[in-house]
């Protein structure tokens, strides 16, 4: 079985959207590269596409010249099949999204393939079991799946298949922990496993609202991009992550799932069109000038709620069907999908007994399964809510997290791993209540500071949400209210120490009485999945 730290070559097989970005990551990460596609053309768009992006972070000063340079000296482009895994250690594969083509190439690929190495798919939603079991290795092939664009986004889901050896997915683990992602271990293969199980149909859902006249894309737009909050208008999303892939993944959910998952006209239409996104230079939107034109202003209650109502109803099912748990399903959609809250805590602020009515009276209006209540969406109203709505001893804190790490300890994590633990008025008012928590605890005699997640510690105040606010004054305020509350930490009757391992910017830099430097290559060891059983104090009423 191959080890994790003898990996030194990864194979891509396909130059796509996702084959080149998940390419570009491996190269920074140090690991030589194959990139492989079925012709010269497409293999040398792929290795011209990171040429781009690691010009793009360089320009954005997120890496140095030097370490794009070095990075794409380690790509080199083939077409032909041996000579792209004759040495490889792991490959990824990230062809089209059909079964079929799949399958073909894993049979291609175990011909020439060294017997110990690792088979990761990328696969969005098609089964790895299914997959697998064209290899003479379904031990050792397990999915590892990225979001587009790779660079930018912080999540991998590691998927088991029924024949997965416990050993490989640990070996996927590391690797992208390797790549600094943040892998989340998916244990039931299911279509679209947990982020596309969430995005999938909201962006169908998105394209319904089109298709049947209840409101335009860019009003659709407006109410996803400016009153959720999400990163991406639906249809911005649609393009950026390509309409093509979208339909092939609803039409699989489709096909095993069953009608719910019915491709909207709009979709299709659009498909058939060949207007694929964002990589075609034209899909719902335009890209031959600025791109998406969103306005800020058009989005409706009545939309918000839809697609809220949607996607509580997906979480419901995956919950129900042992999928996942909706602590996991809002961490991974934030690290997937970049969402400001997870899929489950909006739904609960929404209130899920509405939610529900929505989603029974547009069944009555359109006689769609789709809209059908799921018995884990029945199941969380009547709990009153997702998050454990029946505790009435409070709500837990959202974006940071207190832990006793030792005796006398207390620990405030700072829990905003997706906007790089960055400092909100929420984030605030909730550090504040942590450290009357810790203050007036007999058993605490020092606090520790520390930020989720290896990129960042805190990266300052939240930019973003200070941007979209038309209202410099709010910034200033956030300004003081950090002082106020970081300044607290000065006064505390008791030791404070930050961990700090990443960037520690503006605000996020405020300084405590003493701060750990960590040694060099020093990283603080983070489990894939954040342990949900551990110690949490509740934030009282
Ligand atoms: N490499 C380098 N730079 C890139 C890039 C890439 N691959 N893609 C975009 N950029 C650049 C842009 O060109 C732009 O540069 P410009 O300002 O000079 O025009 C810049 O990045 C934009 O970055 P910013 O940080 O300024 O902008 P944002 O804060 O909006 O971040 C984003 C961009 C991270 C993509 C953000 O919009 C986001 O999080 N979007 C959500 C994406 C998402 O949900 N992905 C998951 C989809 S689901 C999926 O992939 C699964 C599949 O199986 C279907």
């Amino acid at each position: 079985m191959m080890e994790f730290d003898d990996i030194e070559t990864v194979a891509v097989l396909g130059a796509g959207s996702m084959g080149h970005g998940i390419a570009e990551v491996a190269a920074l990460s140090g690991f030589e590269v194959n990139l492989r596609d079925v012709k010269e053309e497409f293999v040398q768009s792929g290795y011209d596409d990171i040429e781009w992006s690691l010009e793009k972070l360089a320009e954005k000063e997120r890496i140095t010249d030097d370490a794009a340079d070095d990075a794409l000296a380690r790509v080199t482009p083939y077409v032909d099949v041996e000579a792209a895994v004759g040495d490889a250690d792991v490959v990824i594969e990230a062809v089209p999204e059909k079964m079929e083509i799949k399958k073909e190439v894993f049979a291609d690929v175990e011909e020439h393939l060294p017997e110990e190495a690792i088979i990761a798919t990328n696969t969005s939603s098609l089964s790895i079991t299914e997959l697998s079991e064209v290899t003479e290795r379904p031990e050792r092939f397990c999915g590892m799946h990225f979001f587009n664009p790779p660079v930018r986004m912080q999540l991998v889901e590691v998927i088991s298949g029924g024949h997965t050896a416990k050993e490989t997915l640990e070996v996927a683990e590391e690797l992208a922990e390797a790549f600094d992602r943040t892998p989340v271990r998916v244990h039931k293969d299911s279509p679209g496993f947990i982020v596309n199980r969430i995005l999938v149909p909201l962006m169908n859902e998105a394209c319904w609202m089109v298709s049947d006249k209840s409101a335009t894309m860019r009003e659709i737009d407006s109410a996803t991009k400016f009153d959720m909050g999400l990163p991406m208008g639906a249809f911005e999303l649609g393009d950026q992550v390509g309409n093509d892939v979208t339909y092939h993944v609803l039409e699989y959910m489709h096909e095993v799932l069953g009608e719910a998952y019915e491709p909207a006209p709009y979709l299709e239409e659009v498909v058939e069109d060949e207007r694929y996104g964002k990589k075609t230079g034209e899909g719902f939107y335009d890209y031959d000038g600025d791109g998406p034109d969103i306005p800020t202003d058009a989005g409706t209650d009545e939309i918000e709620h839809r697609l809220v109502a949607v996607m509580a109803n997906e979480v419901g099912t995956l919950v129900a069907e042992d999928v996942s748990t909706p602590a996991d399903i809002d961490e991974a959609v934030m690290l997937g999908a970049g969402f400001p809250d997870g899929p489950a805590k909006i739904a609960d602020e929404v209130g899920l007994e509405a939610l529900v009515e929505t989603l029974e009276e547009l069944g009555e209006e359109t006689g769609h399964p789709r809209f059908e209540v799921s018995e884990g969406l029945r199941e969380a109203a009547a709990a009153g809510g997702f998050h454990g709505g029946d505790d009435d001893d409070g709500v837990e804190f959202t974006n940071i997290e207190i832990r006793r790490p030792g005796d006398m300890v207390g620990q405030i994590v700072l829990d905003r791993e997706a906007r790089m633990n960055t400092i909100t008025p929420d984030l605030l008012d909730e550090f504040d209540e942590a450290l009357d928590l810790l203050e007036t605890d007999d058993e605490i005699r020092s606090v520790l500071v520390t930020g989720t997640g290896d990129r960042a510690f805190s990266a300052g105040a939240d930019v973003t949400s200070m941007a979209s606010s038309a209202e410099p004054l709010e910034a200033i305020e956030l300004s003081r209210h950090g002082q106020r509350v970081f300044g607290r930490l000065e006064k505390l009757g008791m030791p404070v120490v930050a961990g700090i391992d990443g960037f520690a910017l503006g605000g996020g830099a405020a300084d405590p009485h003493r701060r750990l430097r960590p040694r060099q290559g020093d990283r603080l060891h983070r489990r894939p999945v954040r342990p949900r059983d551990d110690v949490r104090l509740r934030r009282r009423q």
